[in-house]
């Protein structure tokens, strides 16, 4: 079992890293030996950041806003600069959220959501495939991992709907392209979390209280741990998941699966 979990050499992008579950998932890759890039919109909060995680290994802040191909199509240039030409683990973790009743859902909740959630990690994915396939061989495939949601598996009824559409759709993305790129030595899975302690969820949060009838909820009647979304990445970006593609992982206290 001795190094199964080592990333030590490889080159990680987890974009949102900066922040909630994105700086959990780039803490556990530079604690398992991997040199990790994280974004963040703010070039100040993403350079504290990739500060502040140093202690931990090499960090390299690459801040950016994916709310347009162009911005993904960039940020994947300056992936190729900082990384010497070889990515061997993509985390499209960035995500946004919009949650409103039906009857006045808008329109505008629409294309930020689609854009940020399921085409920037598409456009990201297309122009880093040279980084991917020069970090990738058949013994040890180069890592995509999607951050889905058990909001596009399961109807959570939270008035979300471009977000679960989206993430829905990214889960079958990350499917569509294990399928491509299995050939090419490119394993792609999407990672299912179920309700985790970040911005996204505080408003199911009361100073740290748990809504009583969302942990009813949740088979194990608790909230997710860092070391829990963190470790799941770990596995799956590690040789202990090399031979995983095309999966959709819960990691949810059995949300999904005893549903
Ligand atoms: N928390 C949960 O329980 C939960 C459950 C299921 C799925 N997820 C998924 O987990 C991922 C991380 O969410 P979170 O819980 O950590 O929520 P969060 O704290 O709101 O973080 C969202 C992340 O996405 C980044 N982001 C948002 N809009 C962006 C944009 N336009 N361009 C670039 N980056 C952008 C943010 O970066 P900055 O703010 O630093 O710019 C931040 O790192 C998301 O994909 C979310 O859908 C979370």
């Amino acid at each position: 079992m001795s190094g199964l979990f080592d990333l030590s050499g490889k080159f990680a992008l987890v974009t949102g890293g900066a922040q909630g579950l994105g700086r959990m998932i780039a803490e556990g890759l530079l604690d398992a030996g991997a040199t990790v890039a994280v974004t963040s919109r703010k070039a100040d909060i993403c350079e504290a950041a990739a500060a502040e995680m140093s202690s931990r290994g090499r960090c390299i802040p690459l801040p950016c806003d994916l709310s347009s191909p162009e911005a993904a199509v960039d940020l994947a240039a300056r992936v190729r600069e900082a990384s010497g030409g070889r990515v061997h683990v993509i985390v499209n973790n960035a995500g946004k959220t919009w949650g409103g009743p039906v009857d006045s859902f808008p329109d505008k909740a629409w294309p930020g959501v689609m854009m940020v959630n399921l085409q920037a990690p598409f456009t990201l994915i297309r122009e880093l495939l040279p980084e991917l396939d020069a970090a990738a061989s058949a013994d040890d495939p180069a890592r995509v991992i999607n951050i889905g949601s058990i909001a596009g598996k399961t109807t959570e009824r939270l008035s979300a709907y471009s977000y679960s559409a989206s993430k829905a759709a990214i889960h079958m993305l990350s499917r569509d392209l294990a399928g491509d790129l299995a050939s090419r030595n490119i394993n792609v899975n999407a990672v299912l979390p179920g309700f985790f302690p970040t911005r996204m969820t505080a408003h199911m949060r009361d100073d740290d209280a748990v809504d009583p009838k969302l942990l009813a909820h949740i088979p194990m009647r608790r909230l997710g741990r860092a070391e829990e979304i963190a470790g799941t990445i770990v596995f799956l970006s590690s040789a202990a998941g090399a031979y995983i593609t095309g999966a959709e992982i819960p990691v949810d206290g059995g949300v999904v699966g005893c549903g």
